[in-house]
Parts: structure tokens; sequence; C-alpha cells
């Protein structure tokens, strides 16, 4: 089934007193079931406009963008929140853990949203999913004690425990040395591929972006391939 769908997005911004700015420009993509897709792109060149666009969390401001064959136009806030919980995980560079409270309740606090489950229920659920990224021996942690690539995989752990179908990671690992970061991605990928879900990574790393099966390139808001030509990149 394709998940996303978009036909010549464009979103265009009305900064005061400056002429309007087009930050994605007739950006066409489909992302299928279990997708492996990476676009990279130079600072300011609309990654993050676009993730957000392909997370539901803003909507284009002209063309098309459908989740599962349906106008994402067509939903109501509370709607596009509701498939969000349900169906999209975020990971970002900055890991946005909870401080004070454990890699556990980290985890589990997405769960509280998702009806029908008791406190025990909601963490052994996030124990198990904590246990999948490497992260057993953790559980009681608080995230000011982890490493940087521990705290990425309590937030990717927190991302995933709901089962999204959906992946998005801008700058996953930003903030990460390259043995780290590459580790942290092959965690990814693995519950990805366990689970089925489509991952969409935003990355400045070319190393990470070159093993996505599906390889794109932004530049000043428009989505090209970079399947060819991307040695001399
Ligand atoms: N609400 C807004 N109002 C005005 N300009 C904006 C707005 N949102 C984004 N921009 C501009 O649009 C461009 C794209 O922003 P975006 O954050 O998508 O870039 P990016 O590719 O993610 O960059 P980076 O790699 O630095 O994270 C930037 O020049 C940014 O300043
Ligand atoms: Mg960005």
């Amino acid at each position: 089934m394709t998940l996303l769908r978009l036909e010549q997005v464009t979103r265009t911004v009305l900064p005061p007193d400056q002429p309007a700015l087009t930050i994605l420009d007739g950006v066409d993509l489909a992302v299928e079931e279990g997708d492996r897709i990476s676009i990279v792109g130079r600072s300011g060149s609309g990654k993050s406009t676009l993730l957000n666009i392909l997370g539901l969390l803003d909507l284009p401001t002209s063309g098309v963008l459908e989740f599962q064959d349906r106008a994402v136009r067509s939903y109501s806030s509370g709607e596009r929140d509701r498939i969000r919980g349900q169906h999209i995980g975020f990971v970002f560079q900055q890991f946005n853990l909870l401080q004070g409270r454990t890699a556990l309740e980290n985890v589990a606090t997405p769960l509280l949203y998702a009806t029908g489950r008791s406190f025990w229920r909601r963490r052994a659920i996030a124990a198990e999913m904590l246990e999948q990224v490497g992260l057993a021996h953790r559980l009681d942690s608080l995230p000011e004690r982890l490493s940087g690539g521990e705290q990425q995989r309590v937030a990717i752990a927190r991302a995933l425990v709901r089962g999204p179908r959906l992946i998005l990671a801008d700058e996953p690992t930003g903030a990460l040395d390259l043995d780290t970061g590459q580790s942290v991605m092959a965690v990814v990928e693995e519950v990805a591929t366990r689970t089925g879900a489509a991952l969409i990574v935003i990355t400045h790393d070319p190393t990470i972006a070159a093993t996505a099966r599906t390889r794109y390139r932004l530049d000043r808001g428009v989505l090209s391939s970079a399947e060819t030509g991307a040695e001399a990149a």
C-alpha cells in the first residue's frame, strides 16, 4: 500500500514585510510500505520543512498530500494528530528525552495515549522495546546519565514503541560520532525491517544516505533523484 503520496507539493511562507518565500517547490514523492529512503541537501534546502509535511505536522501550501490514499487536507487537525500518534514515529538530532524520567518511563510515555493499556503492560512493552535497541541493562537510567548514542537509542525505542508504519528521522546521527551513528542507524533499520515500517532518513552523512534503497537530494526546495551522479557530488 502507498503510505504517503506527494504530488507537486509546495510550501510557501510570507515573512513580514518581505516577498513570499518558496521553501518547497513542486515536490513529487511516493512512499510505499517498507521503503528505505534517504534525503540529502544543504542547510536551508527545505529538508525539515519537507519532513514536517511528511509527518503531517504541516500542510502543503499547494499540491496533493495523501496518507494511505486519502487527502490529508480532508482530516481535521485532531484526526491528523491521531494518525501521527498511531502510524508515524519521529527521531530527531536532539534526542528530546524527558529529563528526570528513566529510560523506561520515556519509552512508556507514548503508550499513555494509546488506550486500554495498564501501567504494567505499558512497562512491559517499553522494556521489550528497550531490549530491542540494546538497552535492557539501562531501563532505570536517567537520560542525563546516558551517553549520546544510548540517549538516541532511547529516543528510537520511544519513536517505535507504538509500531509506526512510517519512521521519519531528521539528522538522527548529527550529534553522534561516526561509529556510534552507524550502530544507531543499524538499530533503526533492524527494527524497521522486523516491523515492515518505511524509513525516511534526512542526513548530511553520505555513508548513511548511501545505505538507503531510494536516494533523493533536495536543492532549494526541489527534490530530485540522487541515484545518478552521487559520486560526483
Ligand atoms: N516559517 C518560516 N518563515 C520563514 N522562513 C522559513 C520558515 N521555515 C523555514 N524557513 C526557511 O526556509 C529554508 C528551509 O528551512 P529548513 O528548516 O527546511 O531547512 P533544512 O534543509 O532543514 O536546513 P538544516 O540542514 O540547517 O536543518 C530556510 O532558509 C529557512 O530559514
Ligand atoms: Mg533541518
